[in-house]
């Protein structure tokens, strides 16, 4: 099956299967978020848990009503403002939310995806009563989120059903606020950061919490390579990759400085240059960390980034690499989730 049409996409989610869609943030495991039957097909797929929570994708603000008991003026704001966007907003439940979507939990998380596939198929949907799309990333749990049709095949291989939308705009899943709570929080950073949040919400949003609720993006060990991953400061990372390499080691090396700039320290190093952007950088993360993960080498240094808002997103993504990589290596030692 492969790649399919809008029309192909439809009649499977009408029949309760799940289908890969492209969103401007990373692909989604779609299926009729009305559907306790289709939600268990995602779950099965991914090999999440099932008390893991998953984001319903709408058509717009307008149909925030119907999922969430409350819609509190800050989320219309939001919404209004950054719909269809790589936003997600956490609100109260409306009572008729399926347990499956919400992993038991009082609130419900729903965005508007900017792409326009992902549109024209969410809009179909509606027109066939289906009033939302449970959509997590369309990779197996714990895996890096992919951001190409490619990336979803090597998950759930060739013959799955993806939309081919091409190379995500964003590549990075999209920020969480949660506005249920007495003030807006960020859950998980990502591109749209919390500079520009703070416009509309009128006050920054606290940082993410240790005991936030459970958001499967917030577990320390997410979005990881199978190789282990070290995160190196910019000044050491030459001298890192050399000493490595010193020690017998294969690495891969992804900066945002060159192998000439760090002075061709280390000729036998695989070597990804970055962009020096956040959004560019963003967009090629994990397609690179992909790469460099499928030469199976020993260990993948990766620069560390600046301490800055804008790079927050990538920052949170890559620390949670770190900790979780390295199952092909450590995997008898590593606690996966
Ligand atoms: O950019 C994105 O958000 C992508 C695209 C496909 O839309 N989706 C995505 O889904 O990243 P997923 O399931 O991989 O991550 C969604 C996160 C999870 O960490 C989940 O725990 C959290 O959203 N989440 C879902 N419902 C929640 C809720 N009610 N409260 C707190 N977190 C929630
Ligand atoms: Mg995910």
């Amino acid at each position: 099956m492969a790649a399919i049409e809008l029309a192909q996409a439809l009649a499977l989610l009408l029949a309760d299967e799940a289908v890969a869609i492209p969103t401007e943030t990373v692909y989604g495991l779609a299926a009729n978020a009305r559907s306790a039957a289709a939600i268990a097909r995602i779950y099965a797929l991914k090999g999440r848990p099932s008390t893991h929570p998953v984001i319903v994708h709408v058509t717009g603000a307008d149909a925030l009503g119907r999922w969430a008991s409350h819609v509190p003026p800050a989320a219309l704001a939001l919404a209004t403002a950054f719909w269809p966007g790589p936003l997600t907003l956490v609100l109260p439940r409306a009572p008729a939310v399926l347990d499956a979507v919400t992993g038991g939990q009082d609130t419900v998380a729903l965005r508007c995806p900017d792409h326009p596939l992902a549109l024209a198929l969410l809009e179909a949907c509606a027109l066939q009563g289906i009033d939302g799309l449970a959509a997590p990333s369309a990779n197996r749990f714990g895996h890096v989120s992919p951001t190409t049709r490619a990336h979803v095949e090597a998950e759930f291989g060739a013959d799955f059903p993806v939309m081919d939308g091409g190379a995500c705009r964003v590549g990075i899943e999209s920020t969480i606020v949660d506005l249920s709570g007495a003030a807006p929080r960020i859950l998980r950073p990502g591109m749209l950061d919390r500079a520009t949040l703070a416009e509309i919400l009128h006050l920054a949003p606290q940082a993410a919490a240790k005991d936030a609720p459970r958001v499967s993006g917030s577990l320390a060990a997410h979005y990881a390579p199978a190789t282990a991953l070290q995160l190196v400061p910019p000044e050491s990372l030459p001298a890192r990759a050399a000493a490595c390499i010193e020690q017998g080691l294969k690495i891969a090396v992804l900066a945002r400085i060159s192998r000439e700039q760090s002075q061709d320290a280390t000729p036998k190093a695989r070597w990804w240059s970055l962009p020096g952007e956040p959004a560019a950088y963003a967009q090629v993360l994990y397609a690179r960390l992909r790469e460099a993960d499928a030469l199976a080498q020993d260990l993948i240094l990766v620069e560390a980034l600046p301490e800055t808002v804008d790079w927050a997103g990538p920052r949170d993504r890559l620390a949670r690499a770190a900790h979780g990589a390295g199952r092909r290596t450590f995997s008898s030692s590593n606690d996966r989730h």
